[in-house]
């Protein structure tokens, strides 16, 4: 049986029944203005809340194949409390194997154990997966980095705020640099206002699907930040 998983504890579902990764494309890639935002970059640096399936890794090494320069590198760092196990991610991701037909057996291949830490992952030559098992409020003051982009996947606030605390909003604005964007299927008033108070102009725009909103920013600097983009 395929279709979207979904979470009782969070009462959520990991990406969108009607098309995850169509909702995947139009939210996080090109709600961050990707693959363009890695032209002329040799090394980009993605982060994640939320790693689920891992539908949003595959959707983006699947573009950094298709567009980049052989000399360019991708790292995607992403976090997860409550890790699924290799079975459980190749169900949910069986529609679409032949898209990722490379690239999914290779995840799979190379899944850990659900040991909570630090798992770095070589994908290919040019594409390192860090996965890491833990409480993203714990474990982002335990990474060093600069982070040109930020998917923020969370179970919705209402259900699951801790995933949009202070906390993750103060170490984005360590790790991010001006210029660094995020983008999130969530517009709730309280995640926006926590944004911008952590140094990121954000701007409400069309959501996927039956979606009305999103928001997609850019990281300006404490004291900066308002509305729009
Ligand atoms: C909407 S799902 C992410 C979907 C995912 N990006 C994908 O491509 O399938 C949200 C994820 O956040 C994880 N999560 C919830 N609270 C967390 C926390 N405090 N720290 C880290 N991960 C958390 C959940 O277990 C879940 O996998």
């Amino acid at each position: 049986m395929f279709g979207a998983p979904r979470s009782k504890e969070f009462d959520d579902v990991y990406f969108s029944a009607e098309n995850g990764l169509e909702e995947t494309r139009h939210v996080f890639l090109r709600g961050n203005n990707l693959p363009a935002a890695w032209e002329g970059r040799s090394d980009f640096v993605i982060a994640e809340t939320g790693f689920g399936t891992g539908l949003n890794f595959l959707a983006v090494w699947k573009l950094f194949l298709e567009h980049s320069q052989p000399h360019q590198k991708l790292h995607f760092i992403s976090f997860e409390k409550y890790p699924l196990d290799a079975e459980e991610i190749a169900l949910p991701l069986q529609p679409w194997a032949k898209e990722f037909d490379t690239c999914l057996p290779r995840l799979l291949e190379v899944y850990p154990a659900l040991i909570p830490g630090f798992h770095h992952l070589d994908l290919d030559e040019r594409v390192r997966l860090t996965l890491i098992f833990d409480d993203v409020n714990v474990a982002l003051a335990r990474v060093d980095a600069q982070v040109d982009v930020w998917f923020l996947d969370g179970f919705k606030p209402s259900t699951n705020p801790d995933m949009w605390s202070e906390t993750v909003f103060k170490h984005m604005a360590r790790l991010s640099r001006p210029g660094t964007r995020f983008a999130t299927f969530t517009a709730a008033g309280a995640v926006r206002r926590g944004l911008q108070a952590a140094g990121f102009n954000v701007k409400k725009v069309p959501g996927f699907g039956s979606k009305r909103d999103m928001s997609v920013g850019v990281f300006v600097g404490e004291n900066m930040a308002g509305d729009g983009v």
